[in-house]
């Protein structure tokens, strides 16, 4: 799934008048009824047909629409979040820890299951990309809902590469005139301690993915527009210099944690695929996988050079290649081969995404989503690694669906799974609604803590 703006935080909306859209409000899209006007300085910006947004004038040009095709996870890449204030001073910030018995030790893995201080760890988790770009306070409340849910374990991103610096939220990397600053400073990395601090205090682990796909917070494309003008999306597995960059990232942050238990694994890249803007993959990325499988093999080696304690995992949507394939993410069209990459010896567990309604399955979602745990339990058991389903998701229908999936996880034996995604109610209203999130007074909480439940009973 895209990882959405519109958790961003401004301090521009605080004297805006009601009848103008604040910064990353919606401001259209299908069924939309209320303003169309944003405030001075932003532009309400289509980003689909059911979500427009009011971006800032200044990263309007770097926006990418997400492709219509049915061949994207990109459904609407966001909903409007309310705007949150900015973060308060550190001394604010007083978690209070609801677990500690497990906050010591590295999770490791033992055939096909995670494992913490020689007991079974199990992976019922959820993804909550925009917990930096909160504030402390917002922060804890984000883990106490989980916690409350009885899940395990959170995913989150570890990037936001930017062009202009900013004054609110969290970014680790400035890029200007090709050259990348690591972001020390108050909206820096400080903030992702924030989140490890917390995470910690509440006895969650957290799996961190440190480059996007998608241009949203930055992601690969910033790499290479700002390294090889000239380049594709692909470029970033292949162009020596840009692979030497995110290198450097990787050492900065990466190298920050190393000792850090709250950290459950790194992840290569939130859901890396061949393709770029246009959908269509340039003539240097091999689309059944040797591509992103070699660069996969470089980037996890140099992650264990640097951090021998966490687990890597690629952080990819899981696709096949298959001679017959029944569905197109059983063909080989977008870079992935999921089968050879969990070979990979410097990648420890095998990751896959769920969105059936956008992948072309929508009149057979629930039933090909179940085959869809199949075939990666089956993978998953050959190769004897664990394998989990680290983002799943349904517009509609998601109760029977979700319920169905759930069991179907614990039928298979496939050693986890992660929601995409968890949704709080913060200081300033809700976090984003990409037309997924659950909150903790919505239906699909209480499934998800029944199931969360039922696979810690299974181990
Ligand atoms: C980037 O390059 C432009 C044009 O050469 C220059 O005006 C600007 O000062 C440079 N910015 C930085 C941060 O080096
Ligand atoms: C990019 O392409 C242009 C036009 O072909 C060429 O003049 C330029 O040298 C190239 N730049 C790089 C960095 O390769
Ligand atoms: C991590 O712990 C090791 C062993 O105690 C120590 O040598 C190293 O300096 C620590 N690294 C960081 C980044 O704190
Ligand atoms: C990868 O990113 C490109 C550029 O932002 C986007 O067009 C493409 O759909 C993305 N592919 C995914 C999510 O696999
Ligand atoms: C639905 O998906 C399942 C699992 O992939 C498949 O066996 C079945 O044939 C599909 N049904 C239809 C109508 O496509």
């Amino acid at each position: 799934m895209t990882f959405g703006r519109s958790g961003l935080i401004s301090l521009l909306c605080a004297a805006v008048a009601l009848a103008q859209s604040p910064i990353w409000a919606q401001c259209g899209g299908d069924g939309f009824t209320g303003s169309t006007d944003c405030v001075s300085g932003t532009a309400c910006t289509v980003l689909n047909t059911w979500f427009s947004q009011c971006i800032p004038v200044s990263v309007t040009s770097t926006i990418q629409s997400p492709p219509s095709s049915p061949s994207t996870s990109s459904v609407a890449s966001s909903t409007p979040s309310s705007v949150s204030s900015p973060p308060p001073s550190p001394t604010s910030s007083s978690p209070q820890p609801t677990s500690t018995a497990n906050d010591e030790g590295f999770v490791t893995t033992n055939g096909q299951k995670f494992s913490l201080n020689g007991e079974d760890y199990v992976v019922a988790g959820t993804n909550a990309y925009w917990l930096a770009q909160e504030s402390d306070p917002d922060i804890e409340t984000a883990f106490e809902d989980i916690v409350g849910a009885g899940l395990t374990t959170v995913r989150t991103m570890g990037f936001n590469d930017v062009t202009t610096p900013q004054e609110w939220g969290a970014y680790y990397q400035l890029w200007q005139n090709g050259t990348a600053t690591f972001n020390t400073g108050a909206f820096g990395i400080s903030r992702f301690d924030s989140v490890v601090a917390s995470a910690k205090a509440h006895g969650i682990r957290l799996i961190v993915a440190l480059v996007n796909n998608w241009s949203d917070f930055g992601g690969m494309d910033v790499y290479v527009s700002q390294l090889n003008p000239n380049g594709t999306h692909d470029t970033f597995y292949t162009d020596e210099t840009i692979i030497a960059a995110y290198e450097t990232y990787i050492n900065n942050f990466v190298g920050r944690y190393v000792n850090e238990t709250a950290i459950m694994a790194w992840e290569l890249a939130n859901e890396p695929r061949c393709a770029g803007s246009t959908g269509t993959p340039s003539a240097n990325c091999d689309t059944t996988g040797s591509t992103i499988n070699t660069w996969a093999q470089t980037i996890s080696a140099y992650i264990k050079s640097i951090d021998p304690n966490h687990l890597v995992a690629i952080g990819d949507e899981g696709f096949f290649q298959e001679a017959n394939p029944p569905t197109y993410p059983y063909a080989p069209y977008l870079g992935i081969d999921f089968v050879k990459n969990l070979e990979i010896p410097t990648l420890d567990f095998g990751t896959f995404h769920s969105y059936p309604e956008s992948w072309g399955q929508q009149d057979n979602a629930s039933a090909w989503g179940t085959q869809w745990i199949i075939d990666h339990a089956t993978a998953q058991k050959n190769a004897n690694k664990p394998v989990i389903m680290e983002e799943f998701g349904m517009l509609d229908n998601q109760a029977d669906t979700y319920t169905g999936w759930w069991s179907d996880v614990v039928s298979s034996g496939l050693t986890g799974d992660l929601i995409w995604q968890a949704g709080s109610v913060l200081s300033d209203g809700p976090t984003p609604d990409d037309g997924y999130a659950v909150y903790p007074t919505g239906t699909i909480y209480p499934i998800m803590a029944t199931a969360a439940a039922a696979l810690k009973q299974r181990g």
